[in-house]
């Protein structure tokens, strides 16, 4: 970080029409930041969610914005601007000393002995939750949608591992859907009479507060190989725990950082498989051998082995990153490439910038799952070519977690379905918020007869 020297900075410009470039940048964002880059900079400026928005791309500018060693970037000010009434207090709602001391006491929820127990936990009720998918229904069937519920109903056992009737279960998984769907409402204040995903979104912290503290004494007082309990147990090297304050915060925001984002990467997966029958035949060769080999319930250790669907999950995560855009605020004047960005101003990058370079990733718009084989390894041309979990000291702490699951789900799925698409069909995506389909990803599912 030099000295600034405002007068030799370049001022930053871009579009007027914000939203309609947004509108643009939605339908087509790898052709228009292009495009925007070529008219205005690779710094560029657009007023969007009610902010002054500056896109910055490129590898560099990535790591200078999330490596953030000056601290010249805060991340709560920014994120709390989108979703900050419904996941205050959430790990990434934090900065600096707090967020360290957070970060290091949630870290001992994340290692590798829990992984095991939390995958332990959730591999009778995947089982169980898949018996339950429609086999061989004549209409197609939305993949995007099971996964969702899948997901939700995972997070229940994994996550809060409590018991909760059918009506409880509803009533907790709809206040955590509208939670999180008021983080993108246009209208973005309490209306009279609790109208609008805003005030739904308002509503649907309370419940889940409630829910939650309720739950406390018990999960403190019994334990237990959920999340939850594991939460609640959790030290740093120098013995500090969370209060129950923190409890609640840190499990109402780690249920929506877990969730629309791995029911994407399954989305993807599956649709990938789908449309690639070679990739298809691979992960079922390499997903029967686990079996063959460990049996009907492989352990955590065993999906670690299945070396083939983890170069198909990175590639899906290359070609649409779960997290689209990643902002923060500025805490000071500082230059990025050559640009002044004031204080104050929101600054945002987007792991697609880097995920589709062609001086990285040879013929980038191709599914190339080989590309991060140990012989090719495209993603380590710059450490940040890759990035669909963020990077610096607020990276993704889910990231094992998220693997776990999805690599659990998607060797269940490969043992026991076939899942087909027509001839020639992609998938439409819409990137208004998160990535999801539009279409809900319609496929027509079958056993494999094995
Ligand atoms: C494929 C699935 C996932 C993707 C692509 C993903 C992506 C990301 C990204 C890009 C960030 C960085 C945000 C920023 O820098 O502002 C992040 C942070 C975070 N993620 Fe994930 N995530 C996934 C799954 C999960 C799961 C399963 C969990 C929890 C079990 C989780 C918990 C978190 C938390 C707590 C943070 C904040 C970390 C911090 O601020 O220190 N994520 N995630």
């Amino acid at each position: 970080m030099t000295t600034l020297e405002s007068h030799e900075l370049r001022e930053v410009t871009g579009p007027r029409a914000g939203v309609l470039h947004l509108l643009r940048l939605r339908r087509n964002p790898i052709g228009h930041s292009a495009w925007l880059r070529e008219h205005y900079g690779s710094v560029y400026r657009m007023r969007v969610f009610g902010v002054e928005m500056y896109t910055v791309t490129g590898p560099e500018a990535f790591e200078r914005v999330f490596v953030n060693r000056d601290k010249a970037f805060a991340s709560g000010p920014a994120w709390s601007h989108f979703i900050g009434p419904f996941f205050h207090r959430g790990l990434m709602l934090l900065d600096f000393d707090e967020h360290l001391h957070h970060r290091r006491i949630m870290q001992h929820a994340f290692g590798t002995d829990e992984l095991r127990r939390y995958h332990a936990l959730l591999q009778p009720h995947l089982r169980r939750h898949l018996d339950a998918w429609p086999v061989g229904d004549p209409e197609p069937v939305r993949l995007q949608r099971l996964f969702k519920d899948l997901t939700l109903d995972l997070a229940l056992e994994v996550f809060v591992g409590v018991e909760l009737d059918a009506v409880e279960r509803e009533r907790i998984n709809r206040a955590f859907v509208d939670a999180v769907r008021a983080g993108t409402s246009l209208v973005r204040r309490d209306l009279p009479g609790g109208v609008g995903p805003w005030s739904r979104g308002l509503a649907a912290r309370r419940v889940l507060e409630e829910f939650f503290r309720d739950a406390l004494p018990a999960k403190r007082r019994d334990g237990g190989d959920d999340l939850f309990a594991r939460l609640c147990v959790a030290e740093d090297d120098a013995g500090n725990a969370f209060g129950d304050d923190a409890v609640v915060d840190h499990m109402i925001f780690l249920l929506m950082a877990a969730h629309d984002t791995t029911t994407t990467t399954m989305t993807q997966m599956a649709y990938r498989l789908a449309v690639s029958p070679v990739w298809e035949e691979r992960c079922r060769a390499e997903v029967r051998a686990v079996t063959d080999r460990a049996g009907p319930d492989p352990t955590y250790d065993d999906l670690l082995a299945l070396t083939d669907l983890d170069l198909v999950m990175k590639e899906s995560l290359r070609m649409c990153a779960p997290v689209p855009s990643i902002p923060r605020v500025a805490t000071r004047e500082v230059e990025l490439d050559g640009y002044r960005i004031p204080a104050g101003a929101f600054v945002t990058s987007t792991p697609y910038g880097n995920h589709f370079l062609a001086e990285v990733w040879p013929d980038p718009e191709r599914f190339d799952p080989e590309r991060f084989a140990p012989d090719r390894r495209e993603d380590k041309v710059h450490r940040l070519a890759f990035a669909p979990f963020g990077a610096g000291v607020h990276k993704c702490i889910g990231m094992h977690f998220a693997g776990m699951q999805v690599r659990a789900v998607l060797h269940e799925l490969l043992t026991r379905f076939r899942w087909s698409v027509p001839p020639g069909y992609e998938l439409p995506v819409d990137l208004t918020a998160l990535p999801y389909a539009r279409d809900g990803l319609p496929v027509r599912l079958e056993g494999t007869g094995d």
